[in-house]
């Protein structure tokens, strides 16, 4: 192999890798088996109920009777009446990634009407059939399109009838009865062969739902959240994972942070149906949303402040603090501007979410003719760390104010002590920190579906990610499942 050859053979392999890598997904939900077979249990539940109300196309065929020639016949406005459903298998297939259903020894009692045409004799009346051993084995592919939807095809069908038992009523059906098992083993196969085609266009109708889903959502004006897939679904003997993009963009400036997903790798929990592993990019893609778009900011006035404070935003009551301000502006109103100088970003640690906030101070006395005069500005730096945990179906937290500076960054109205300012800022952040305290207490509850809860949820932050453990509970309250 001459240097250019291999030279373009090892940037093909770095191009197969990047492609093949892609973007880390920040988001990964994990179904473990434990998930796998309640859904199933669920799912089998739900096909029994909606088999009996099924009502099958019609059969029709020619059947020859030996020396006699041929006769057509049709079984029409076949429904079940009975159907004993056995509890399925189901397993993760890693052959091409997906699922696999097999279901044993499934009997069915249905009837409905038959016709008979030989030559030109006519002939009709009802008939009750039962059918014995069916067999129903299903691959069900997965996989992600283009736009990251989650794709599923079917990968292979096979169903087989065992036996059925015909009996016929009505018309001449005592001139058939004796060539019933000529019919029986023609029906037997179109039975079969109506199987699996329901089965893929069961499958079909499922891709259709899932091709029409939103892959972004708008979560408020301002930000919207990205989740489509980010990679192809990844399938061990044990578990299905999906990695997703959960990305937030800003709605007005969508632009790319100055950083990236980290990959990180879920514990491995079997006893739980459920995993979640949400990376703190998530919530530093928010962060940079907000902060890109220049929301991270706010005006506070003397209204905002309650009536009995000591301290009021006017030029004489700061003087207490900066003693030269009422003898250059006296009696006038004055607004803050506060700010985040830096963007503020989360990190997950063993136990722990850590935010540091750079934030700024700029302060405007009101003129009588409503002109803002910049005054002063502070720069204020605070570090704080929280706690999360979930209980009582709620997400909780508790926070904690780590630090906080308060430093002169420039001044109109020449320098200042800033000590006495610090003092005052720190009491009014540990106030506000208190306030956000006693909400985060009272917790916020955990999504939840019309038919669906989570349930036995726990929560854990490790380096990078939090992990979210649960177990869920389908709330059906229609037809003899729980
Ligand atoms: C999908 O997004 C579009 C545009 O944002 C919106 O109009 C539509 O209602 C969304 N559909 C669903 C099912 O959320
Ligand atoms: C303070 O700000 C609020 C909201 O921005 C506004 O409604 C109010 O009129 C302002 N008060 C003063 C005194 O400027
Ligand atoms: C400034 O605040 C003080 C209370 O600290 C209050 O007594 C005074 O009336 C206020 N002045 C103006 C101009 O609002
Ligand atoms: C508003 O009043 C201030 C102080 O009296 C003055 O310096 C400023 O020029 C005035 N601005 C306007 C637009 O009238
Ligand atoms: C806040 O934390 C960062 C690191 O997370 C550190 O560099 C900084 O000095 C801290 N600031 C304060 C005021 O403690
Ligand atoms: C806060 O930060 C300053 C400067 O970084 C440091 O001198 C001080 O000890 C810190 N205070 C606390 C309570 O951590």
């Amino acid at each position: 192999m001459d240097s250019r050859t291999m030279l373009l053979s090892v940037s093909g392999v770095l191009v197969l890798i990047s492609l093949a890598c892609g973007e880390s997904p920040a988001i990964q939900l994990i179904l473990n088996n434990k998930g796998l077979q309640y859904g199933k249990h669920i799912g089998a539940g739900w096909i029994q109920d909606k088999l009996e109300l099924v009502t099958l196309p019609d059969i029709s065929g020619e059947v020859g009777v030996g020396i006699f020639g041929t006769v057509s016949y049709t079984l029409t406005g076949i429904t079940i009446k009975k159907c004993d459903f056995p509890e399925p298998s189901a397993e993760f297939y890693q052959d091409a990634p997906g699922f696999k259903t097999s279901t044993m020894g499934l009997s069915v009692a249905i009837e409905g009407g038959w016709r008979t045409r030989y030559g030109i004799i006519r002939d009709h009346g009802s008939f009750q059939m039962a059918l014995f051993n069916v067999d129903v084995t299903s691959v069900v592919n997965l996989g992600k399109d283009p736009d990251g939807h989650l794709m599923v095809t079917s990968g292979g069908c096979a169903a087989r009838v065992g036996d059925i038992n015909i009996h016929l009523q009505g018309g001449a059906s005592w001139i058939i009865q004796p060539f019933l098992d000529h019919f029986k083993g023609h029906i037997r196969g179109a039975l079969e062969d109506k199987i699996c085609p329901a089965v893929e266009e069961y499958i079909l109708n499922l891709e259709y739902h899932l091709q029409a889903m939103n892959v972004s959502f708008n979560v408020n004006q301002d930000l919207t959240f990205d989740l489509p897939l980010s990679g192809s679904p990844i399938i061990d003997a044990s578990s299905l994972n999906l990695g997703l993009k959960g990305e937030f963009y800003s709605t007005k400036s969508p632009t790319e942070p100055p950083f990236k997903a980290q990959p990180f790798t879920m514990p491995e929990q079997p006893s739980y149906m459920l995993l979640m592993g949400l990376s703190e990019f998530t919530l530093n893609s928010a962060s940079y949303g907000y902060y890109s778009a220049g929301l991270l900011k706010a005006i506070i006035n003397d209204s905002m402040i309650p009536p009995r404070s000591p301290v009021h935003l006017n030029t004489s009551s700061m003087g207490q603090f900066i003693p030269q301000l009422p003898k250059l502006f006296p009696d006038l109103l004055m607004n803050l501007q506060v700010y985040a100088r830096e963007l503020p970003l989360f990190a997950f640690l063993p136990g722990v979410v850590k935010l540091g906030f750079q934030g700024g101070i700029k302060a405007f006395a009101i003129q009588a003719n409503g002109t803002q005069t910049p005054l002063f500005k502070l720069n204020v730096d605070s570090n704080f760390s929280s706690e999360v945990w979930i209980a009582d179906g709620k997400l909780k937290g508790s926070i904690k104010m780590n630090n906080f500076t308060l430093k002169l960054a420039a001044s109109e109205v020449g320098p200042f002590k800033t000590e006495k300012l610090e003092k005052l800022g720190g009491m009014v952040a540990s106030l506000a920190v208190a306030k956000l305290n006693g909400k985060l207490g009272e917790g916020v509850v955990l999504p939840r579906m019309k038919h669906a809860q989570l349930v036995n949820t726990a929560l854990k932050v490790e380096q990078g990610f939090v992990a979210v453990f649960s177990d869920a509970q389908v709330l059906l309250t229609d037809r003899g499942f729980n």
